[in-house]
């Protein structure tokens, strides 16, 4: 049976084996996909030793997604505009590199009725999860993309990165000024159970807002919104399902239901 992993550390609480084996019962492929815990400094032993069994492919995530570019015979360009890889491939005796995450969240975007061509777009974060899916949300032509950060150098990094882009970068405080059609918070503040220092007033009830973190509660940012009335909150559910289905598709070649195994994931998790 073909064989799959996703390496990570922490990795008991990922939820990529319910999505990929649901995936593979709808598809009728056959394959074993597991979890597997990856010691700090162990990474390419494990992807190396995935490859000698005869694996086609693993997800990566934290902390291992920037070293998995190292390894990587070829990237995506989506996967080197981001600096970091999420999806692995074995084939030819190449390993080849690509990020699925941005998709997954436009895709989570669209499936909501999310309109983003010529929307202004927030981004709140620098980090990995926020230069994951500036690449594919500029795709979809918004009038403008603001990437703000607590630490705005960041931002300004990312931004030089898309010269002649409608791409911008500032400070929280600075956010304030400007107005918005959709929100996304790829901070970790939330799951670190920390509040964001953005002014509400930026939430305003046309406004949709968008946490890429997920949880059993409404996560700290959403409550937030809510609180403010905003047009939509969704939270990176459907974004996980989504990354795991483009993903799968560039392993299989076959496109998952993602929305029927949202539904089982949303359920799975309530209990
Ligand atoms: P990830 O891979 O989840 O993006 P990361 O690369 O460590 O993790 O990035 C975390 C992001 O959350 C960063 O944008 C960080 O801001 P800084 O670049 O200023 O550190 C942001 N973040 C974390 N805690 C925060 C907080 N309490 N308030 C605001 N931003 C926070």
């Amino acid at each position: 049976m073909d064989q799959y992993r996703v390496f990570g550390n922490p990795i008991k609480q990922s939820r990529s084996p319910f999505i990929h084996q649901k995936f593979a019962e709808q598809t009728n492929e056959l394959l074993n996909y597991q979890s597997e815990y990856v010691e700090l400094g162990a990474f390419e032993l494990a992807v190396r030793q995935l490859i000698k069994i005869g694996g086609k492919g693993a997800n990566v995530t934290a902390p291992f997604k920037e070293e998995a570019m190292t390894l990587c015979d070829h990237l995506s360009e989506r996967a080197k505009l981001a600096g970091a890889v999420n999806t692995l491939s074995f084939k030819d005796g190449c390993i080849w590199g690509d990020t699925t995450d941005g998709d997954g969240l436009v895709n989570d975007l669209l499936a909501n009725k999310v309109a983003l061509l010529g929307k202004r777009i927030l981004l709140l974060g620098a980090g990995g999860a926020a230069k994951g899916v500036i690449l594919p949300l500029l795709e979809k032509n918004p009038a403008k993309l603001v990437v703000a950060n607590r630490t705005v150098s960041k931002a300004e990094n990312i931004v030089e990165q898309y010269p002649g882009k409608p791409i911008s970068s500032c400070s929280f405080e600075e956010v304030a000024e400007q107005a918005f059609d959709v929100i996304i918070n790829a901070t970790s503040a939330g799951l670190n159970g920390q509040a964001l220092p953005i002014s509400e007033h930026v939430i305003q009830p046309n406004v949709t807002c968008y946490d890429m973190t997920y949880g059993k509660e409404l996560t700290p940012f959403l409550q937030i919104a809510k609180k403010r009335n905003a047009a939509k909150l969704i939270d990176g559910l459907g974004m996980l399902v989504g990354q795991a289905a483009v993903s799968f598709n560039i392993w299989r070649n076959i496109q998952p239901d993602e929305k029927k195994v949202l539904t089982l994931l949303r359920k799975e998790m309530s209990v």
